[in-house]
């Protein structure tokens, strides 16, 4: 049978649909292959979210191409995501040797396909079209196999697409808009999840926080998201949920109040703030001020004191006055936050803000990019190292990706944490001694496991 080579650019969502998709052609009788050049199926799953992230999927298309083309002629090459649905054809145009392009709301027909391009029934295939219910096709996880080296933790997808059409983000165009699968559903994925070892699970989308709004709504003031993670929550043997992202504009009481009284819900949030000018965020188009997201803060830091908060934020967005940008740097310092992804403002076509005047010159967003850097690092560094010394309960996911000798998992506040020890603490809860706080990494004494 064929073999697939799939790498992924992008947010966890685009993680998820790679392996939804690894998993259906496993199930067909394929095989993964770790190096594209040896492959009959190269599968690249985009994002476009920034200039940088198209660039980096077209570069590597087209050197897998000239080596691979030359090799094997009827090798597949594909482009799958968010690239893949903003710029459908024109990506053959640009790469001639690319013969499928599937969009986001048509990764469950990926695999058939592949079948008709590898039989030569079809030369090129196309297939970007919008589908009602795709939602609902991410199903299939690919746990890692043989029992030593089960999977502990996994995404589980519970919604597509975004509504909130900020003016710099491209994602409501590519990821089109939300539709939410039902609680049951869900449940019963997180369910099987649970039955093959998983302990974990992280809720996805890109606005969870309006997680079956039309589709549920409310009930006893409790918004749909919340009675989503309380049914989550039932599960017998799981141990944490997680959820990413939520947006702050619906970030209600009642999840404030669920962290208070559901205990998987693990104390750490990610929180995407973007700017700390309300000029700036009223630009942006995000739905909330800066008073309104430190509120939130507070709330949540009263019901969960050691809660971990990590965010986003963009620097350089158009118009972006000195002042705009210290009220970001005021607000990094306000919070303390345990990280912040900072990003460089990058033109995506089509969007509100490519049209606004005063793009920022590109020297000024890299010093303003370091700068905030900089101060982002500091701050993290304090929390981390404020960590040295303290018990923390950890689930242990598996080898350390940077030294495979050690184990490596993470605290309830999500922070990892690194440590000797063997194959034998993976999936099991233990309570280690931080020792030493390095960069967004933790290290942990084994002598305390019991
Ligand atoms: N749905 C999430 C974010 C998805 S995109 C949310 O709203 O919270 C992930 C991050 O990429 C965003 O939070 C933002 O910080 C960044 N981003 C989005 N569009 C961008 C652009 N045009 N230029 C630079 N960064 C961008
Ligand atoms: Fe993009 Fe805004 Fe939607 Fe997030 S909330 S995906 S930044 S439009
Ligand atoms: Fe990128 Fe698409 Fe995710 S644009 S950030 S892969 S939703």
């Amino acid at each position: 049978m064929p073999s697939v080579f799939i790498k992924t650019y992008g947010c966890q969502m685009n993680e998820r649909d790679s392996e939804a998709v690894a998993a259906q052609l496993v199930a067909k009788g394929y095989s993964m292959a770790n190096d594209p050049l040896k492959a009959d199926v190269v599968l690249l799953n985009t994002c476009s979210v920034r200039d940088a992230a198209e660039q980096k999927a077209i570069g590597k298309m087209s050197h897998v191409a000239s080596q691979l083309r030359s090799k094997n002629k009827n090798a597949v090459l594909g482009f799958m995501g968010c690239m893949a649905q903003s710029r459908g054809r024109e990506l053959i145009d640009k790469l001639p040797d690319v013969d499928l392009v599937v969009g986001t709301q048509k990764f469950h027909r990926a695999a058939d396909h592949i079948e008709s391009l590898l039989a030569g029934r079809s030369e090129i295939v196309v297939d970007t079209e919008e589908e009602k219910g795709s939602e609902a096709t991410i199903r299939e996880h690919l746990l890692e196999g043989a029992s030593d080296k089960k999977s502990v933790t996994s995404f589980v997808s519970i919604m597509q697409g975004c509504n909130q059409f900020c003016t710099f983000c491209i994602v409501p165009y590519t990821r089109g808009r939300e539709r939410s699968r039902s609680i049951e559903d869900i449940v019963s994925e997180c369910r099987d999840l649970v039955e093959r070892g998983v302990k974990e699970v992280t809720l996805l989308g890109q606005i969870v926080t309006s997680y079956g709004r039309r589709e549920i709504g409310d009930r006893d003031g409790k918004s749909a998201f919340v009675q989503l993670i309380e049914a989550v929550h039932e599960i017998d043997g799981l141990e944490r949920i997680r959820f990413t992202s939520p947006h702050p504009k619906g970030y209600g009481d009642d999840l404030v109040e669920a962290y208070g009284r559901l205990p998987k819900l693990c104390e750490s949030a990610h929180i995407p703030v973007q700017s700390g000018s309300n000029e700036m965020l009223k630009r942006m188009h995000r739905g909330y001020t800066r008073e309104r997201f430190l509120e939130i803060i507070d709330k949540l830091r009263a019901v969960r004191p050691d809660i971990g908060i990590t965010t986003d934020i963009i620097v350089g967005f158009p118009g972006e006055t000195e002042e705009e940008f210290e009220a970001t740097m005021s607000l990094c310092r306000e919070v303390e936050f345990d990280n912040a992804f900072v990003f460089k403002y990058s033109t995506r076509r089509n969007t509100p803000a490519a049209g606004m005047d005063v793009q920022l010159p590109k020297e000024l967003i890299e010093e303003r990019h370091a700068k905030l850097l900089a101060e982002v690092d500091r701050i993290g560094a304090v929390r981390y190292e404020n960590q040295v010394g303290e018990t923390m309960q950890i689930l242990v996911e598996g080898p350390s990706r940077r030294n495979k000798a050690r184990m490596e998992g993470r605290t309830r506040c999500n922070r990892i944490v690194v440590f000797d020890g063997g194959e034998r603490f993976r999936g099991q809860l233990v309570d280690l001694k931080i020792e030493r706080a390095g960069s967004f990494t933790l290290y942990g004494d084994p002598a305390i496991l019991n």
